[in-house]
């Protein structure tokens, strides 16, 4: 059982949170309602009373209240700090550690984990400034359960509907308890393309949108595991539950995966990492003129060849590449096995348009030392849910045998 603080703000969602406290209850936890002024403009304090059985907490300032400095005396007692609705107001001042309230202030004064289920109009959750304050929440390991679309209360139609309340427990549940067969396991994925710069406007890039990597996290996550997404330039909102390191090149990812790689159990390239990037990026901007023009590129290090070395002997962590080919797939695909000395390359064919690049299916087949795998052409949420089935039975055969 777990003591939960659920932050209640004000948008028309507030009702949807009795219900999630009811759910959390069911769900053998503990529940201290937290209400925002605004929030009490939607719901009275009474049904929150009346279901959690405690005290609803709404002002900072409250008589009687104090003895115990109680944002701090509750920051430190809950296990998990659920804001939801979330509206773009305390994303915002969450984002920028505003603590006017009880409920921002709890979120500074807290070191539990923080999940939050953002509601607002479809516009306001598309404005740079709340897009931009989600991802610094993200970056520091905030967790978010995505608002659903359909008809919102302000007549619009779209996405910005607080989450079902079932959900919204399922992810606190996940949250708290992760279960399943890589409980317990520390597992880095990396994910996205990288960037690398030719002065301060232009890069070198490629095509991948990060599909795969972040199925990956979020699967790895849902099989139970602790997840790092290292992950590349991309627009995805990062799954509940993970902890994500943003880089940019290839020589950032490098050093965030391998700072990880020693206390992971697992590590994932899922990454399409740039192999070259230029010798010398300009500082200022390159103007057209001449005719014609050469860049130098160099080689950027390879991340999951480096890994490869650096475990040999101990065979830890399990390392697990991708393989994205035109031709020969399986042949190219076991070459990098034994030349990375890796344990697993899920490789696909790149130059088929149903799969791969920027679509939402794959066809992969994988490769180990002990043999192939072709899972068939479905969605990368499907196929990366079974390729970490693939790795908790590789993982499991290795502890096995270790011992
Ligand atoms: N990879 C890496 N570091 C790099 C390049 C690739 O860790 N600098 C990883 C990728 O994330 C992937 C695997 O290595 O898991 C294979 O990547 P791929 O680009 O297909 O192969 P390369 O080793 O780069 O070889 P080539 O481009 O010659 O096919």
């Amino acid at each position: 059982m777990a003591l939960v603080a659920l932050g209640v703000c004000g948008g028309i969602g507030a009702y949807k949170s009795v219900e999630v406290a009811r759910g959390l209850q069911k769900q053998g936890h503990d529940v201290i309602a937290v209400m925002t002024r605004a929030a009490r403009k939607f719901v009275g304090t009474v049904t929150f009373e009346a279901i959690t059985r405690h005290r609803v907490v709404t002002s900072q300032f409250e008589a009687g209240a104090n003895s115990d400095i109680e944002h701090i005396s509750l920051a430190s007692s809950i296990d998990l700090l659920l804001v939801a609705p979330a509206t773009a107001n305390v994303i915002g001042k969450f984002a920028n550690g505003i603590a006017d309230d009880f409920l921002s202030s709890l979120y500074l004064a807290t070191k539990a984990p923080v999940l939050m289920a953002p509601a607002m109009n479809t516009h306001m959750l598309e404005h740079d400034a709340v897009r931009r304050n989600l991802d610094v929440l993200a970056a520091r390991g905030v967790r978010f359960v995505e608002p659903g679309a359909g008809y919102l209360a302000c007549g619009w139609i779209g996405k910005g509907r607080l989450a079902e309340p079932g959900d919204i427990v399922s992810a606190v549940e996940q949250l708290l308890s992760p279960s399943g067969p890589l409980k317990g396991k520390r597992v880095v994925v990396t994910a996205g393309p990288t960037r690398e710069a030719l002065d301060p406007v232009r890069f070198i890039g490629n095509r991948s949108s990060g599909k795969m990597g972040y199925a990956l996290a979020e699967a790895a996550r849902r099989h139970g595991a602790d997840v790092v997404l290292v992950a590349g330039p991309t627009e995805r909102r990062p799954p509940s539950g993970v902890e994500v390191v943003h880089v940019s090149t290839a020589t950032e990812m490098r050093d965030a995966v391998v700072a990880r790689a020693a206390e992971a159990d697992v590590v994932i390239m899922a990454a399409a990492v740039a192999d070259y990037a230029p010798a010398e990026a300009s500082a200022q901007k390159i103007h057209k003129d001449r005719d014609e023009m050469i860049l130098k590129l160099v080689r950027t290090p390879d991340i999951l060849a480096e890994l490869g070395r650096a475990r040999a002997g101990s065979g830890r962590p399990l390392l697990v590449g991708f393989a994205a080919e035109t031709s020969d797939v399986v042949a190219q695909a076991r070459k990098k096995l034994s030349a990375k000395a890796v344990d697993m390359i899920v490789a696909n064919d790149v130059s088929r348009a149903d799969a791969g690049f920027e679509v939402d299916n794959n066809e992969v087949t994988i490769v180990t030392q002990q043999g192939e795998e072709t899972l068939p052409l479905q969605e990368k949420t499907a196929i990366a849910s079974h390729v970490i089935e693939r790795i908790a039975t590789l993982l499991k055969s290795r502890i096995t045998v270790s011992r």
